[in-house]
Parts: structure tokens; sequence; C-alpha cells
């Protein structure tokens, strides 16, 4: 593909290889994908979003580590949480941040995303947060910045969202204190979700006992043989003993024909209800990265009930970002 005639919508080459987005002392450098990163690494960003879980509680939510640093979000998919979050995460830091808005932006009269991208650095940003539907774009900028920018992949396409999945982690292991002692349980659409296979690589290099995925056939990767899990067609069969649960959105987006029956025969087998939760220990976790659609993939019940830690996720998010975003930009303690 030829960078300099790169199109404004285009197909990016799924990426091959995670090394990428690690520096020669083996630091991170951009954060694209879980896939390939040691157990050393993931702790390490749990460990500086724990220093900086406090921040929101101060009266002047600020630390001083990545003043004078420039951020630029560039979502050219819709999102609520992961905007927000690093938004959020990166003023607490105390840096310069933009959220261009896509729609009223050049892109929408043909520019091309890398002529965004050498136009923003003309500007001296300093790190783009990515977010796009398309599995690599990530990547692809992370090949092409200058060597001082750093690129966060916010989720693409099917890919990859590995700050989802470390919030995930960081909230789990808040709940439970580790890993090697739980199984966990992903329940819905594997196939389309980016968000699983960051959850399943991260759950599996941080040693968790068992990974399950629960979903109709129609709904599974052809590749999940591949991925370290076991597979359950049936929910009250998989829910048996499981430590945590989390939940995934139906795609819709993503699904190109119909690949469900009818949701209300999707929620009479894959939704989660008080009566299935039993299924599962009594002091099991209720995950889900939202949005949620209730009654469609969970009862109401369950998401506000009290083994959800479904808006704690959330308000997680900010931390695991902030961390992210200090150790790419090659700080690693507060203040510093
Ligand atoms: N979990 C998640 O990625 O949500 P948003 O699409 O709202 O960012």
């Amino acid at each position: 593909m030829s960078s300099s005639k790169q199109p404004a919508s285009t197909s990016f080459k799924a990426p091959d290889s995670s090394c990428l987005q690690l520096d020669e002392q083996g630091r991170l450098r951009h954060f694209l994908t879980t896939e390939g990163l040691s157990k050393d690494v993931l702790t390490e960003i749990m460990d500086v979003a724990e220093s900086f879980s406090t921040v929101s509680n101060q009266a002047v939510k600020k630390v001083p580590v990545l003043r004078g640093k420039t951020i630029v979000n560039l979502f050219f998919e819709n999102s609520t949480r992961t905007r927000t979050t690093f938004e959020l995460a990166a003023k607490r830091l105390s840096a310069d941040v933009i959220s261009l808005n896509i729609a009223t932006s050049a892109a929408a009269k043909g520019e091309s995303v890398l002529d965004t991208i050498r136009n923003l650095e003309a500007m001296h940003a300093d790190m783009f947060v990515v977010r796009h539907s398309d599995s690599g774009a990530a990547h692809f900028i992370a090949r092409h910045v200058a060597p001082h920018v750093s690129v966060i992949n916010a989720g693409d396409g099917r890919h990859a969202h590995p700050t989802q999945a470390m919030l995930d982690m960081f909230t789990i292991r808040r709940v439970k204190n580790e890993f090697t002692n739980l199984k966990v349980a992903i329940i819905g659409d594997i196939l389309h979700s980016r968000v699983a296979r960051s959850q399943i690589h991260a759950l599996n290099i941080l040693g968790a006992k068992e990974v399950r995925v629960i979903a109709p056939k129609t709904l599974l990767p052809s590749d999940v043989d591949s991925l370290g899990v076991h597979v359950y067609g049936d929910l009250r069969s998989g829910l048996n003993d499981v430590d945590v649960i989390i939940m995934l959105r139906l795609q819709r987006e993503r699904m190109g024909g119909a690949m469900l029956p009818s949701e209300h025969e999707y929620f009479e087998c894959f939704g989660l209800t008080q009566a299935k939760l039993a299924y599962a220990k009594p002091d099991v976790t209720v995950m889900h990265p939202g949005p949620i659609n209730r009654g469609v993939e969970m009862d109401a019940a369950v998401a506000d009930g009290p083994n959800s830690v479904i808006l704690q996720q959330v308000t997680n998010g900010i931390a695991i970002r902030m961390a992210v975003m200090t150790l790419t930009m090659g700080h690693n303690r507060v203040g510093g």
C-alpha cells in the first residue's frame, strides 16, 4: 500500500506482529494489542494504574506527568466510554488534548488518514489515540509516525481493544486479587468482538486458570481453537463454577447477514438472568464493556445487581488510560 496515496476510507492490512509496540529496551512505545506482551508489561500497566487511581478523588484532579505533551484523539468510529475516558485521562495527566471531530474534519472532504496524521504531527502532536472500523488502522498509523510519537489503539475493527482489556483485567484484579485461581467465561458475540480477543490474550498471559467462551456456533471465530479457550454452546454448563462472567454486546453493525434467529431467542439461550447466574459461583463478578443492550444480552436486574461491576469498569478506564499514556510516553511513576 502506498502511504502517500492512502484514501480517506480504506481497508488496512491486518497486523501480523506486536513487536512494533515495544522499544529496544522492551518498554511500551505504542499500545496496539495485548497479544504477545509479557506478564510483566501487563502487570506494570495495572500497577501504574493503581498509583493513579486516587487522582480522580483529589480536589484538583490533576498530576503534572504529561504537562507540555499534546495528545490527539482520532475517533473514526462512535464511542462514549473510550473517547471520554481517554480525554479525561489526558487532562488528569495535565496534557493538552484535542478530540478531532472526524465528521466535520477534512477527512470528510477526502483527506487520507496519513495526510491527517502528517498535518497533526506538523502541529507537534506527541500521541494519537485511534479508533477505526478497519482492523490494522492503529498499526498502520504506528508504522508511519515520527519516532517521538506514540499511538494507542482505542479499538480497530474486530481485531483489538487493548485498553478495554486492561481496564477489565484491572477491575478483576481489584475484586479477586489475582488470576491463577480464576475461571472466566466470556459470553456472546465472540466473532465480531475486538474486546473478547484482547481479553482472551490478556487472561492467558496473566495465568487465568480457565478461559471459557460461551456462544452460538454462528458467533464463534473460525480460529477459536487456537485462542486457548474452552468452548461451550450451552450457557448453563458454561457458567458452572465460574468466578467472572464477561458479557458481550451483539455487534449488529459488523454482522453481514442473519446470524441469529431473533434477539428474543438469543436472550432465551444466551441472555444472563438472575436465575441463570445461580449456575456460577455465589460471589461471581459480572462485567460488560458497554454499551449494554438490556434485555438482549442481559437482564437489567443483573446489570444493576450486586454482582455487577460494570460502572467500576468505566471508572477504572480512566486510571488504566492514564497508565498507558504515561508508560508509552516514557514516564513510569506519578510525578515522573
Ligand atoms: N467499551 C467501549 O469501547 O465503549 P465505547 O464504544 O462507548 O467506547
